[in-house]
């Protein structure tokens, strides 16, 4: 089968490999004449960006390229790059890069126009209608990572320096208006970022199908997201630069991860984010370290879900199966066991308990987290006790 298509949900997909040659023809769809491309800077330093300055600029299409952001970018890679928005009298961005530079992208988009601070757009109830729609700039993202799913989200993550909390910034505005997925570009992914990335799309598919409300469509999509995660993660990681297939299928279950946390997450991304934004960790490799924790915590509620996708994923019906499934995954791809190995300490465990139930995502836990759960969560991932 060819792995290539145009899909329409929950946005316009440009999926396969090669198809990073379309990136004029889209630039153009979303109706850009000047675009600034925003990748991080050590993206900026590798050839699939020059190609595609260069691409576009084969096609008459004058492309600036702004590459100072940071993984787990700050607000201040945000201001700077509204002010090279501005500066180049620019009318879209091209987002091009792994979740960091996505979300720092989507947001110079959304936020070039506005005259509120970014932290007036968390998304929290309907703060998001603050915001003045009609100066968000168009967007065509490009990953190269193949975990976040950014590029099909309407939400962008990024770190208050002040205060070290990573907020979920939301406006349905930030929705890429073309989204090329092209495999090719994930191909020299370090090893560890091949992990970690897969380790998020894993976590997005099951935490959206673990969340405590109803959303078929959601459900849907994140078992055959984890599924093609069971089948292709450690082929990708294998594989290295020359598994293309899974490569392929890897980019595809991080765009079904994100599309099915619309319907939420939970506490494994509600203790990953206070953990990265104050030991600068990798978001998807911390997701991977928290999983057989959270899972344990939440067995009660979850029990006959899990069976179920147990079963679809070919393993005995049974959530100690899942679990073990899990476990297996994190081995084979050298996911950190514990919080230790991923050399997290126990210095801001008060903190990070402190500031995981009022995270966004952890209303989608389906047991309840307060600040006595979440620190129960973290020691047990401090000393790999499940
Ligand atoms: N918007 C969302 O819905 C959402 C969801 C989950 C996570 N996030 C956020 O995304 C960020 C993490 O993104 P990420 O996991 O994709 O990592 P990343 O974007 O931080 O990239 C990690 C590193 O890999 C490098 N890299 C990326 N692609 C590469 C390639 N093809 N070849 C070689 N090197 C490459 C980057 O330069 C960087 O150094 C975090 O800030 C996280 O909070 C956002
Ligand atoms: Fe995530």
């Amino acid at each position: 089968m060819q792995l290539r298509g145009n899909w329409n949900y929950p946005t316009a997909v440009h999926f396969g490999a090669g198809r990073i040659a379309e990136l004029p023809e889209a630039v153009r769809t979303a109706g850009m004449r000047r675009p600034l491309l925003v990748t991080d800077s050590v993206l900026a330093k590798l050839s699939m960006v020059m190609q595609a300055l260069n691409a576009l600029a084969a096609d008459g299409i004058q492309a600036a390229l702004f590459a100072d952001i940071r993984p787990n970018p700050v607000e201040s890679n945000i201001t700077a790059g509204i002010a090279a928005y501005r500066a180049g009298g620019h009318d879209g961005v091209i987002a091009f890069g792994g979740g960091s530079a996505l979300d720092a992208g989507k947001l110079i988009a959304f936020m070039h126009g506005q005259t509120r601070p970014v932290w007036d757009f968390e998304d929290i109830g309907d703060w998001w209608t603050r915001a003045n729609a009609s100066a968000i700039a168009p967007i065509v993202a490009v990953p190269t990572t193949a975990g976040t799913g950014s590029e099909v989200g309407r939400a962008a993550v990024v770190t208050n320096e002040a205060t070290h909390m990573k907020k979920i910034i939301f406006h349905p505005g930030m929705m890429p208006k073309v989204t090329i997925c092209d495999p090719e570009l994930t191909l020299g992914m370090p090893p560890i970022i091949t992990v970690g990335t897969g380790m998020d799309a894993l976590a997005h598919c099951l935490e959206a199908y673990c969340a405590p409300f109803y959303h078929p469509l959601a459900d849907g999509i994140a078992i055959e997201g984890i599924r093609l995660v069971k089948e292709n993660l450690a082929r990708a990681v294998k594989g290295g630069g020359g598994d293309i297939e899974a490569r392929a299928h890897m980019m595809a279950a991080a765009l079904m991860g994100a599309t099915a946390f619309q319907k939420g997450l939970g506490a494994i991304h509600a203790l990953s984010h206070p953990v990265g934004a104050l030991h600068d960790t990798h978001h998807g490799l911390t997701n991977g370290v928290f999983m057989p924790y959270v899972l344990a915590f939440n067995r009660t509620a979850i029990e006959e879900q899990i069976a179920r996708l147990a079963a679809y994923l070919g393993l005995k019906a049974s959530f100690a199966a899942f679990l073990e499934w899990v476990l297996q995954l994190r081995a084979e791809t050298a996911v950190p066991h514990t919080l230790r190995d991923l050399k997290v300490g126990n210095e801001n465990g008060e903190r990070i308990a402190q500031m995981a139930p009022e995270d966004p995502t952890a209303g989608g836990n389906p047991v309840p987290l307060d600040a006595a759960a979440a620190r129960a969560i973290f020691d047990a991932a401090r000393a790999g006790r499940l």
